[in-house]
């Protein structure tokens, strides 16, 4: 398609069925490739969570949860579905989530990135934050962007 599969973004509720599908996502993309296994339980710890998905018709291909830290917003499970990657699903997502948290007053956005990811976050301007470090058995840096 001459200019790719028309997605678009949305902020959603916790444990609506977009979050549901949004496990799944999140499972297939970020646990599975590590040998975890899929745990069927929502998270009551994400309820006070933002929650921004990317669907292509009634697909959903993307998604990302911002926690607020204070003066930082932080962006976590951030997870693009594999055929829909390099179409800049993950750079609107992420271009989102930064007007979001400049419209809530935040300073920068902070994130722990896998170093897999480090060339996608570097694309779109964060910086890395100290030495590595592992997580989930891989390792990690932390990134993050200033708003002023
Ligand atoms: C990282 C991820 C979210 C990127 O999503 P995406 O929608 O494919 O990224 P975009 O198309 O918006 O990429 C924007 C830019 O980032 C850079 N980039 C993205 N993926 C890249 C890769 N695999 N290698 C090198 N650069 C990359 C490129 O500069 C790209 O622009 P270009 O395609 O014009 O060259 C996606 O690859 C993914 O879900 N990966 C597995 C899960 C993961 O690692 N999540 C992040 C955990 S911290």
């Amino acid at each position: 398609m001459e200019n790719g599969p028309h997605i678009e973004l949305a902020f959603i509720e916790w444990g609506s069925m977009k979050y549901i599908q949004s496990l799944a996502l999140r499972h297939d993309v970020l646990r599975k490739p590590l040998g975890m296994i899929f745990d069927p339980a929502i998270f009551p710890e994400e309820k006070g969570d933002i929650h921004l998905v990317a669907n292509h018709g009634d697909w959903l291909v993307g998604c990302m949860i911002l926690t607020e830290a204070g003066n930082d917003l932080k962006m976590r499970q951030v997870a693009v579905a594999n055929k829909y990657r390099r179409n800049k699903v993950g750079a609107r997502m992420v271009a989102l989530a930064e007007a979001k948290a400049i419209e809530m007053g935040k300073q920068k956005m902070v994130l722990h990135a896998r170093d897999s990811a480090l060339d996608f976050y570097l694309s779109l301007g964060y910086y890395i934050v100290g030495d590595q470090f592992e997580e989930v058995g891989i390792p990690h840096h932390r990134m993050e962007k200033a708003f002023v």
